[in-house]
């Protein structure tokens, strides 16, 4: 079955690295969704020159054009970039971003027809049963439209670690989201993995057949890691 990747660049690509690898990945052969969620500064060479999907990593949810350093939604969409990244840890933990900031995002997002990719997860010592449904609530809160977002579970403690929760822990997981989400909210949610996912463990989670596909951060502007984990799927 068809896959969802997303690849979060973070900071990572230099310019003098940039166009090489835009054409070593439009000469990746794949049938799977794959959307690159690259620099603010390359969204306008990945839209122009990229054969993948291009999202960005943040914007701002504000409409009042006001605020230095930003981008807005309608930037984004005039550029036509379809998919955005929501809620990850790293913008939690670094600009202490707020359940309620994540929620007027999705919204923001879906108001301008840009598919949320919405991150959450539980760190090591809390217990996901309590730690996801009480996140999941807030972010989802008056949030009209939940079958356009693409979930991504994230266990904290799996991003750019390298330790992983085993397969069968991840099965376990992503089955009691989606419950959740089927029966709270009434939508049959895609949901991927991501944490510390490479090319030696990629098909490993990807053979759980309830992960719709994977999210991948610190690699995945590793031109070499992307044409192994590509062609594993
Ligand atoms: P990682 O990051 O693949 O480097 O662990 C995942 C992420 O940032 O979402």
């Amino acid at each position: 079955m068809k896959k969802i990747v997303v690849f979060n660049h973070k900071m990572s690509l230099l310019y003098d690295e940039l166009y090489n690898y835009i054409e070593r990945t439009n000469n990746i052969d794949t049938d799977n969704d794959i959307i690159i969620c690259p620099s603010n500064i390359y969204l306008e060479a990945f839209i122009n020159n990229s054969q993948w999907s291009i999202g960005c990593q943040n914007f701002n949810q504000n409409t009042d054009f006001k605020h230095t350093g930003e981008i807005s939604t309608d930037q984004l969409k005039s550029l036509g970039i379809e998919y955005s990244l929501i809620g990850h840890y790293e913008r939690i933990r670094d600009f202490k971003e707020s359940a309620i900031t994540i929620n007027d995002k999705l919204i923001a997002a879906l108001d301008s027809n840009i598919f949320p990719i919405l991150c959450f997860g539980e760190d090591i010592d809390e217990n996901y049963r309590e730690e996801l449904p009480k996140q999941l609530d807030k972010y989802l809160k008056d949030v009209q439209n939940i079958e356009f977002i693409i979930f991504a579970y994230e266990p904290i403690y799996a991003i750019g670690t390298g330790t992983l929760p085993n397969k069968e822990k991840i099965k376990e997981i992503i089955t009691f989201i989606k419950e959740y989400l089927e029966e709270k909210f009434k939508t049959k949610p895609r949901i991927l993995y991501g944490g510390s996912v490479d090319s030696g463990n990629i098909e490993d989670i990807l053979n759980i057949d309830i992960v719709d596909g994977i999210l991948l951060g610190d690699l995945s502007s590793n031109i070499k890691e992307v044409e192994r984990i590509i062609n594993k799927i």
